[in-house]
């Protein structure tokens, strides 16, 4: 039985009758769709294409979406019950080795800093990629174009050899951001396998079905 602590307290003693059975279904759709924006943009959609820079507004949709149920939404999915603390996070390693087992209401502080470490990744993976694709108004022109395009106004009104310039300039702030975004991409992926073995981790310490929750059809 743990014992709370004001440091704990986002957190319930583990009593069963209170232990979480199932996330609301804002986070259940939000998470289950980015999870499907992110498998669309690896591995269907052409990179940098129409359709690559369609889903990735679409993923920054949804992602804004959960930010804002994580301020008015029920308490668990609140980002207030699940702050970004390493303290926290090293109290909960210290559960595990003592095999001490604490329900958390929303995530557990370990799983927090992942949330928040996949989130920031997305962040830096749509900004990247708004700066290369242009806003959405043009972005879906002529989106193999884009960067050329942006380029042309950059330049307009300026004689040929400026042109040149700005053009050599332009080119290579956009390979910078496609550095960013490819490198923030592996990262995520990185981030993610981490995710999937930490649920399949804490699944079968607490023996709880927290992958379950996260499913439909659980009330
Ligand atoms: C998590 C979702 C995403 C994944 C997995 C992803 C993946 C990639 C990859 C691997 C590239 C090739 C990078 C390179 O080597 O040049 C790329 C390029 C690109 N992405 Fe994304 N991307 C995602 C989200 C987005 C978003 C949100 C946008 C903008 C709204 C975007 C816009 C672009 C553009 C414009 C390029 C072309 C860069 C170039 O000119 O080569 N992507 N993406
Ligand atoms: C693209 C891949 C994935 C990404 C980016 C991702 C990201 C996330 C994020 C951001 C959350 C926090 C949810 C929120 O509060 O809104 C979360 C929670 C969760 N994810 Fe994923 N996820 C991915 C794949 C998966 C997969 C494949 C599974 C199944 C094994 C999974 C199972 C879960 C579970 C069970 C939770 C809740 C954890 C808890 O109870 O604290 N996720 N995921």
């Amino acid at each position: 039985m743990s014992i709370s602590s004001p440091l704990d307290s986002n957190d319930v003693a583990p009593s069963p009758s209170r232990s979480r059975r199932s996330w609301d279904p804002v986070v259940k759709v939000t998470h289950w769709s980015i999870v499907t924006t992110i498998l669309a943009n690896a591995l269907i959609t052409e990179e940098g294409s129409g359709a690559h820079i369609w889903v990735g507004y679409a993923l920054a949709a949804i992602l804004a979406l959960r930010l804002l149920w994580g301020l008015i939404g029920p308490a668990e999915a609140r980002l207030s019950a699940f702050p970004p603390s390493p303290r926290r996070a090293l109290a909960h390693l210290r559960d595990i080795r003592t095999g001490r087992k604490e329900v958390h209401r929303s995530h557990n502080p370990l799983g927090a800093l992942m949330v928040y470490a996949i989130w920031s990744m997305l962040g830096v993976i749509i900004a990247s990629g708004i700066v290369m694709a242009g806003p959405p108004s043009t972005a879906f022109l002529n989106p193999a174009e884009q960067s050329g395009a942006v380029t042309g106004q950059a330049v307009a009104g300026h004689g040929d050899h400026d042109d040149d310039e700005r053009d050599e300039g332009a080119e290579g702030e956009d390979s910078v951001w496609e550095e960013v975004h490819e490198t923030a991409v592996n990262l995520l992926y990185i981030l993610i396998a981490l995710h999937i073995a930490g649920v399949v981790f804490e699944t079968r310490r607490s023996g709880r079905e927290i992958l379950l929750a996260m499913l439909p059809g659980r009330a």
